[in-house]
């Protein structure tokens, strides 16, 4: 290993590590709080952290075998985030009291629910305004490196490994699209990763939409707000599609429909990959982090989600699946039309 190679081996355990237990000691707090709906046994913690190294040694892996380069290792915007704590906290004490009370659909008058469907009109993961609001946006990428203890970026990058396998294989320009892109930070680390490639990113929220248009400015990426069910895309009319984190928070039906309409819009030669929470089928030793967090986040499709494997849909979608890898709570599915 080259010199730089272990400097910056040294600088990402220590940046992981000091995100962690900085993370770690307010979740503590939160727990003395909340509780917990199932207590994790000594085992089911060893089993955690176990996912955990693995996803960090993948991590750094991946960057020594040149998938992603390694500038990907340090792109948290720390200070951003950093500047955000006092917002981060007040809206942690607005979601506790939102889900003593249990009111799952809280949403000022002001935000016209009747454009959305019925699933999305929640207050997922008790967050203040669902994903209907700029404060909610401005929250999320920090809400959600929070509530991973800062391996929030390292899980969606597992996503770029089998597409940089792909674009290996298959050179010239592609068309990449990101389905329920969010905020856009996977868009934006997987630009870095192959700038030469031409990215779009749908997703249903016209608040992390402008967000992700903020993050992405300058990198040509084109956004579109709509519904994954019924995408207003041609069909083959990209090479890659990709997902992170969106299938958990759909009901079954809807699943089929966002899967049919990525079979419908990658073309018969592509690829597609979808990252979410990991699932009882492929990750039995994590299920009392999984059943909680379907039991204490306000996600009601969850439970189904987990016992429902991804792979099932895919293959009823018209996909046959290629590989399915860990990755800490969450699993990376790739797969290709058939
Ligand atoms: C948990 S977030 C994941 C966002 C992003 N992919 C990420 O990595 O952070 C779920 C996202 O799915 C979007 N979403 C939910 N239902 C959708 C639908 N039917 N069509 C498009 N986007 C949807 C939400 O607006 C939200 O941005």
């Amino acid at each position: 290993m080259t010199e730089l190679a272990q400097l910056s081996r040294t600088a990402y355990q220590a940046q992981q590590i000091a995100l962690r237990l900085s993370m770690a000691a307010a979740h503590a707090g939160l727990r003395l709080v909340m509780g917990r709906k199932r207590i994790p046994s000594a085992a089911d913690l060893l089993a955690l952290r176990r996912r955990l190294e693995e996803l960090h040694a993948r991590d750094l892996e991946h960057v020594e075998r040149g998938d992603y380069p390694r500038e990907l290792l340090f792109q948290l915007p720390l200070r951003e985030y950093a500047s955000h704590v006092p917002k981060l906290s007040a809206e942690v004490l607005r979601m506790l009291q939102r889900a003593k009370r249990g009111k799952v659909r809280d949403f000022p008058p002001q935000i016209d629910l009747s454009r959305y469907p019925e699933y999305f009109r929640r207050n997922f993961h008790w967050q203040s305004d669902g994903y209907l609001s700029r404060r909610s946006a401005e929250l999320y990428d920090f809400g959600v490196e929070f509530l991973f203890l800062g391996t929030g970026d390292v899980m969606r990058r597992q996503v770029i490994p089998p597409i940089s396998q792909f674009l290996r294989e298959s050179p010239g320009e592609k068309r990449i699209l990101d389905v329920a892109c969010g905020t856009g930070r996977m868009l934006h680390q997987l630009s870095r990763a192959h700038p030469d490639h031409r990215y779009s990113g749908v997703d249903l929220s016209p608040f992390y939409v402008d967000r992700a248009r903020e993050l992405l400015s300058g990198l040509g990426v084109s956004l579109l707000v709509d519904n994954a069910e019924t995408l207003p895309l041609k069909e083959a009319s990209f090479d890659v599609a990709l997902s992170v984190f969106l299938f958990h928070e759909l009901p079954r039906r809807a699943r089929k429909n966002v899967l049919r309409e990525m079979r419908r819009v990658v073309d018969p030669s592509g690829l597609v990959v979808i990252e979410d929470a990991a699932q009882l089928n492929d990750s039995p030793e994590l299920r009392v982090f999984l059943e909680n967090f379907s039991l204490e986040m306000n996600e009601p499709f969850f439970s189904g989600y987990l016992a429902e494997p991804l792979e099932t849909d895919l293959e009823e979608a018209g996909f046959r699946v290629e590989s399915v890898e860990p990755a800490f709570l969450s699993k990376v599915v790739v797969a290709r039309p058939v």
